[in-house]
């Protein structure tokens, strides 16, 4: 079944003693017991809540997965991910990382003994020498935040597969929508939720999809012993999010599109990375891989003082860091989401005081474009 009916319907056979089209919310802390040793398939909402449930099983099915799983934000996902692993494991990682994902790994796992080597994942001979004897997982960005390089997930996942090392991909960008990592031959796929998939702008969640249902056991073990589980409210949410994933999806990248288009012409405005460009290194193996482009478009400008005249005389784009969401944003990847990268490895990467990400929402694309470029005539 297509993945936009897939995700519209998620939830609607949850209740079949009412017929409610849309999951309930079972704002519950814990189940009545029908006798001594009995269950009714769920004692405690940490380990199970049927409103968590119908989100987990409608990820789960978007990624063709054994089971997903709902956490507290994509921060929590990961750290729960990160518990698969012990002291002395090696994973490799793509460079250009949401920054909040190297300083989990930089600043709270490496005292555990974990560690890590950062490498520009799109490119696979890269990934293979990076390999070591220990190492025990590859987690990739499919498309790189903020810098939106291309992994080659099936190479990737290929190599992981002959070298006994897991595959994680942060899929976060593209979404099952766009991409769907398990079928490329990824383990395990993690999502911020807060982003594309809830969609508003109105929730913090996480979500992960495994595809081994063994494996699927342990990230379960994980997910109820660490405890970061997403509520009843916020999962509903996510659900009536999914549920137009599609469609918001569709406009999004079309405006993105066109943006992009429109900021290669403006001569303020020095590179545009944007994978929907025919001449973006990552276009046609995006093509082949995935349904679309997504809709996060990067830009440099040609001075650094035009950053802070187009944050602040935006009126339709918000300054505001996230991404995925209706409305469209803007954000200066190295003071907000790469901060905690240090100076000259984010400038290395091209994450310098000239660039601005633009996650493009479903406004009409004509009114974004007249604010834009108002903005960047403004004295
Ligand atoms: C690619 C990516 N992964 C993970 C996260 C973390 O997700 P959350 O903010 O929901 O904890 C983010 C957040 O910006 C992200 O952009």
């Amino acid at each position: 079944m297509n993945i936009a009916t897939q995700a519209a319907q998620i939830g609607l056979e949850w209740d079949n003693r009412t017929g409610a089209v849309t999951v309930p919310i079972y704002q519950t802390a814990t189940f009545r017991h029908p006798g001594l040793g009995q269950s009714t398939g769920y004692d405690y909402s940490r380990s199970g809540n049927p409103t968590r449930q119908a989100l987990e099983t409608g990820i789960a099915r978007l990624d063709g997965a054994a089971r997903g799983f709902a956490y507290a934000s994509g921060m929590a996902a990961i750290t729960s991910l990160l518990l698969l692993f012990r002291h002395g494991d090696h994973i490799v990682v793509t460079e250009d990382l949401y920054g909040g994902t190297y300083r989990l790994f930089e600043q709270i796992f490496q005292q555990y003994g974990l560690e890590f080597t950062y490498c520009d994942t799109s490119d696979i001979t890269l990934v293979e020498a990076a390999i070591r004897p220990n190492t025990k997982a590859l987690f990739v960005e499919s498309l790189t935040n903020p810098l939106l390089k291309v992994a080659d997930v099936r190479a990737l996942a290929a190599l992981c597969r002959e070298r006994g090392v897991l595959c994680i991909v942060d899929n976060t960008f593209l979404t099952p929508y766009l991409l769907r990592p398990l079928e490329l031959g990824a383990d395990i796929a993690v999502y911020s939720g807060s982003k594309y998939l809830s969609g508003h702008n109105d929730t913090i969640c996480g979500l992960v999809t495994v595809k081994d249902p063994e494996l699927a056991e342990r990230v379960y073990f994980h997910q109820n012993g660490a405890g970061a589980v997403l509520g009843p409210q916020d999962s509903w949410l996510t659900i009536r999010g999914m549920k137009t994933l599609s469609v918001r999806l569709d406009r999004q990248q079309e405006n993105a599109l066109k943006i992009a288009r429109w900021l290669q012409e403006n001569p303020k405005v020095s590179r545009v990375y944007y994978p929907g460009l025919e001449e973006h290194p990552g276009h046609d193996l995006l093509k082949e891989q995935a349904s679309g482009f997504g809709a996060m478009v990067a830009f440099e400008v040609t001075e650094p003082g035009l950053v802070e005249q187009l944050l602040l005389r935006t009126e339709l784009i918000s300054f505001a860091e996230s991404l995925g969401g209706v409305e469209t944003l803007m954000t200066f990847p190295a003071v907000q989401t790469h901060a905690d990268i240090e100076p000259a490895k984010r400038e290395a990467l091209g994450i310098n005081d000239r660039l601005l990400r633009l996650s493009v929402g479903i406004e009409n694309v004509d009114d974004l474009i007249a604010d834009l470029d108002q903005a960047f005539a403004a004295k």
